[in-house]
């Protein structure tokens, strides 16, 4: 069995763009440093989308062209379109996201567009980032629950999640966007997206709002799932998804996964430098 735990760092974007004050820039390209320092080789960097939706991410290209660069460590962006892809290339973005919802009232919410013509949407982004040799995740945002319709049923997550990977993804990250998800609604997900999506193609996402996430990592390893999203500090929300708090705490996954017999790669000492830094600047913005 399989005992190595990806993290994909999400605090520089899923954490910072879910903030209300001004983080600077600086200090924005200082806390990727101290993550990549920590030995995290997946982070997400930031995001390139509308700056009137999202202000906290407009300095998406400032930020990429400011860090210091570890060799191996992927640096991804999200990119809604074609738009937002070509300024990540631009950036030189090691990879990007797109990102769908198995909801339908949160896909308008978020990016403005249908489930169907989102789809429509991310294809000539797959079709320019093949071109450009660039790797694509996707998410499948509110897996479980939708902050507008409540309960999402499992086919919905898993339609989208196969789409996603038919359409050319390397991996499918399973939102739980509200943090509302148990470990038998990840469960019951889990179920219909397993016979589209092999374990390791897929990625759990979870915020904590509830304090499950961690039984919802837990549940999912027992799935076959070995690549989790947290943020450090457990920083984060969508600004779209109201009252969501942020992705389950990385040092918290970290902990419960090695408790498990898994290996992380993660040193926890500069990692909780990093939390420390990050926690005293968003405090000071506030
Ligand atoms: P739209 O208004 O339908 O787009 O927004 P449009 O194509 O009609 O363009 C309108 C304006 O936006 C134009 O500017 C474009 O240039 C600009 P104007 O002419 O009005 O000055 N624009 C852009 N600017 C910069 N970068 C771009 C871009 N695209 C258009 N890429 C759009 C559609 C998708 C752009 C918008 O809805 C948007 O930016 N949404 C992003 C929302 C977002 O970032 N949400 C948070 C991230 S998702 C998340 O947190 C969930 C996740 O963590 C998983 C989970 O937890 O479930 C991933
Ligand atoms: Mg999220």
């Amino acid at each position: 069995m399989n005992k190595q735990v990806t993290l994909f760092e999400m605090g520089p974007r899923d954490g910072l763009q879910n903030e209300k004050a001004h983080i600077p820039t600086a200090d924005k390209i200082a806390f990727v440093d101290l993550l990549s320092g920590a030995g995290l080789q997946k982070i997400e960097v930031t995001s390139f989308v509308s700056p009137k939706w999202v202000p906290q991410m407009a300095d998406a290209a400032a930020v990429l062209s400011g860090i210091n660069r570890r060799s191996g460590v992927t640096y991804a962006a999200l990119t809604p379109n074609l738009q937002g892809f070509h300024a990540a290339v631009a950036a030189k973005a090691t990879e990007v996201a797109i990102f769908g919802s198995a909801s339908e009232t949160f896909s308008q919410k978020n990016i403005n567009c249908s489930i169907a013509q989102s789809i429509e949407r991310f294809k000539p982004v797959m079709d320019a980032a093949q071109a450009a040799g660039i790797r694509v995740r996707g998410y499948v945002s509110c897996a479980v629950h939708c902050p507008y319709e409540g309960a999402v049923p499992p086919e919905n997550a898993a339609s989208l999640a196969k789409q996603l990977l038919d359409i050319g993804c390397y991996e499918i990250s399973l939102g739980d966007t509200t943090g509302q998800g148990t470990p038998s609604t990840i469960a019951s997900m889990l179920a219909a997206v397993l016979p589209v999506v092999p374990a390791d193609k897929l990625a759990g996402h979870y915020h904590d709002t509830g304090g499950q996430a961690l039984d919802n990592v837990e549940v999912s390893l027992q799935h076959g799932v070995r690549t989790f999203d947290a943020a450090t500090g457990g920083l984060g929300g969508c600004p779209y998804a109201p009252g969501a708090k942020g992705n389950v705490a990385t040092a918290t996954v970290v902990h419960r996964v090695e408790s498990l017999g898994y290996t992380t790669g993660v040193d926890l000492d500069t990692l909780q430098r990093a939390e420390t830094f990050i926690k005293h600047i968003v405090d000071t913005a506030a």
